[in-house]
Order: structure tokens, then sequence, then C-alpha cells
């Protein structure tokens, strides 16, 4: 490789780690993601051309034929192959100059392909498998106000929330009164979580004739007296019921979080 050869390679690398030092500037520098393209599409156009240059200077288009040899070489011709080979050799390994400048780049380019994971915000840690509820967390409406075991009439139903907690969409909870002795009840209170398990949406419809709730996304049907079973539709996996209990002054609290995690989520991925 000849030094002009070599020097266009070092270019090419230099523009590969300029590339992706932008790239990580333009990131930590407010992330516009028309320089951080422009950044990326340099860096990789730089490892391409050093790539390029690379594979077509070390090794030659040209093809060379050359007679078989029948007859044992001599001893100095011997010498002489392997002076050549040694020779070949030192110009291959002779640019360790380009070999930094590559490892260089090649770094700065992982670099760059990592940082953004920063991006996904903090680790799930437990939200797959915990919701907001915990042993005594009260039982609010949307508006905060606590419910009591009053405040519900008979086949009435209400969204909850865990006092502190409310609007987290995992926590979301449905309530519903039900008539004495038609299901294992609380005061005949019962809670199933919100989140319906086929694709997410908020069960929010109740059917008091029948005693069942609705997804209106996509009419999966629940069984409310039933343990929240899936009765129709295309949920494959019933409510999780959330274990509560009622207080000497009436109000109604969780025992608890759900038995099992919420939503469709876990057992898409299980
Ligand atoms: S999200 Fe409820 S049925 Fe599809």
């Amino acid at each position: 490789m000849s030094p002009r050869e070599q020097n266009a390679i070092a270019a090419a690398l230099i523009v590969a780690v300029l590339g992706s030092g932008c790239f990580i500037a333009a990131y930590f520098g407010g992330g516009d993601r028309l320089y951080e393209g422009l950044a990326m599409a340099v860096a990789a156009a730089g490892l391409c051309a050093a790539a390029l240059g690379w594979a077509f200077w070390i090794v030659p288009p040209e093809r060379v034929a050359d007679e078989i040899e029948t007859y044992p070489s001599s001893r100095g011709e011997r010498a002489a192959e392997r002076g050549e080979v040694r020779s070949d050799l030192r110009a291959v390994s002779r640019p360790r100059m380009l070999l930094g400048l590559l490892s260089a780049a090649l770094g700065a380019f992982a670099a760059a392909l990592i940082v953004p994971i920063r991006s996904l915000g903090p680790a799930p840690a437990g939200a797959l498998f915990h919701t907001r509820w915990r042993k005594g967390s009260a039982l609010v409406r949307e508006d905060g106000s606590i419910v009591d075991v009053g405040s519900l009439n008979v086949d009435s139903a209400i969204a909850v929330f865990p006092s502190g907690a409310v609007g987290d969409a995992q926590s979301q909870a449905m309530l519903i009164r039900l008539p004495d002795g038609v299901a294992d009840s609380v005061r005949g209170y019962v809670a199933y979580s919100r989140l319906c398990t086929h694709a997410g949406c908020p069960v929010a419809l109740y059917r008091a004739a029948a005693r069942q709730l609705l997804c209106p996304c996509h009419q999966s049907v629940f069984d409310v007296v039933a343990g929240g079973a899936v009765v129709s539709g295309p949920a494959d996996h019933a409510l999780p019921r959330l274990p509560i209990a009622v207080t000497g002054d009436g109000t109604l609290v969780a025992l608890g979080d759900f038995p099992e995690p919420v939503g469709p989520g876990f057992w898409e991925r299980s």
C-alpha cells in the first residue's frame, strides 16, 4: 500500500471518528434528529470508504496466473521467496497508525450506537409484575374521594385507584357492587383490574343485567360473578381480582396487590 493510499484510508477513518463524535455531541446537545442523522451518515460513509480502500489496496483486484512449478526449487529460490513473503507481511502490518485509527473509528461508532439506549428511560424494574396497590391502600375515585361501603348502589360500578396513585394506568380497577349472596364478595363488593387482558384497553363498561364487564375495544366480555372469567371475545385470560376489605369506619381498602400481573403484556411475553 502506497503512502498516498494509506493517507486516503486514514482520512476516511478520521471522518468516521468525527462523524461518530458529532452524533454523540448532537445527542447530548439536545437530540436534533437532523444533525444526528447527518452525523451518523458521515460516520458510516467514512467507515465504508475506509473498508473499501483497505480491501482494494491490500488485495489488488488484478488476477495473477502462474505456471505450477513441477521441480523442487533451489535453496536460493526458497530463501528469496521467504524474503518476499516477509516483505509483504511488513507491508501489511506496517501501517500501525491505520490500525489505531480503525480501532478508534470502530469504537466511536459503537459508542454512537450504544449512547441512544439512554433514551429508553428507566428500567421497568417490577412494574411488569406489580401495581401501586398495597395492603391498606384506600380505594378512591378518579377525583380522589374515598369510597366507602355505602358509596355504590347495587349493580353499579365505578373506576377506582389506590389512594396516592390516582390516574395510574396499571393500577386502575373496576369496583362493582353486587346483590348480597350472588358471588364471593366483601359486603357485596368485588374489584377487578380495569386493564383488558387482550390488548390493555380499559374494561370500562358494566352490564348490570348480565353482571358482566365489557371491553369496548374488541368486545371481550368478563363474568363478574365467576371471578372475572372470559365469557367471549379475543381475551384469553380472566381479569385479575383485587383483594379488598372493609375497615371499621366503612372505608374500602385493598388487602394487597393483584395476585398476578395485570393487562396483556406479561401474558404475551410468557
Ligand atoms: S383490548 Fe379488550 S378486547 Fe381487545
